[in-house]
């Protein structure tokens, strides 16, 4: 069997978006029966929630929409997931400029905005921090990233055959 293909969802605090994105992807891949082939965490550029579950307000909408995040805990992206993970995928451009200066030299990962794989959602190309605003930036992120998990598989299917 060849090796799965690693994928990192990173944001800021590592308990809004990237948990997000890391159980709706996760959720397609167990209904596509991949779960072997594609191995899935998420992670963020900022120290302030380590080890905290994800933000009630993102484990509600989750929720709302059939997927669990609740058992994921927030932990900073280090030097390793540059050489552990193939991808490495920005929420936003500010967590994308964060990973590029931290990224060492001749890592092998592809880093890249999660949005850069969404087919329904237009112009947008990053999705919006939502910590400080209401319940409806919860939703759009939810709607974000429900798109781009579905165009991020589809692009991995084809890819690499699975
Ligand atoms: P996230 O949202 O990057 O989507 O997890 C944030 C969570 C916390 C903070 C900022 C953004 N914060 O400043 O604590």
């Amino acid at each position: 069997m060849t090796e799965p293909v690693r994928i990192l969802f990173v944001c800021l605090g590592n308990i809004c978006r990237s948990p997000s994105a890391h159980g709706v992807f996760r959720q397609r891949v167990s209904q596509a029966g991949l779960e072997a082939k594609l191995l899935i965490e998420s992670a963020g550029t900022g120290d302030w929630h380590l080890g905290k579950a994800p933000d009630r307000r993102s484990a509600a909408v989750a929720m709302s929409r059939g997927v669990d995040i609740s058992d994921l805990r927030a932990r900073l992206v280090t030097s390793q997931d540059f050489h552990a993970f193939d991808y490495l995928l920005a929420m936003d451009n500010s967590n994308l400029a964060d990973l590029q200066a931290m990224a060492p030299a001749n890592h092998g990962a592809t880093l890249g905005l999660f949005l850069d794989y969404a087919t329904a959602s237009g112009a947008i190309r990053e999705v919006p921090d939502p910590y400080y605003g209401g319940d409806q930036g919860f939703e759009h992120v939810l709607d974000l990233v429900e798109d781009a998990s579905d165009g991020l598989l589809l692009t991995l299917r084809q890819k690499y055959s699975l």
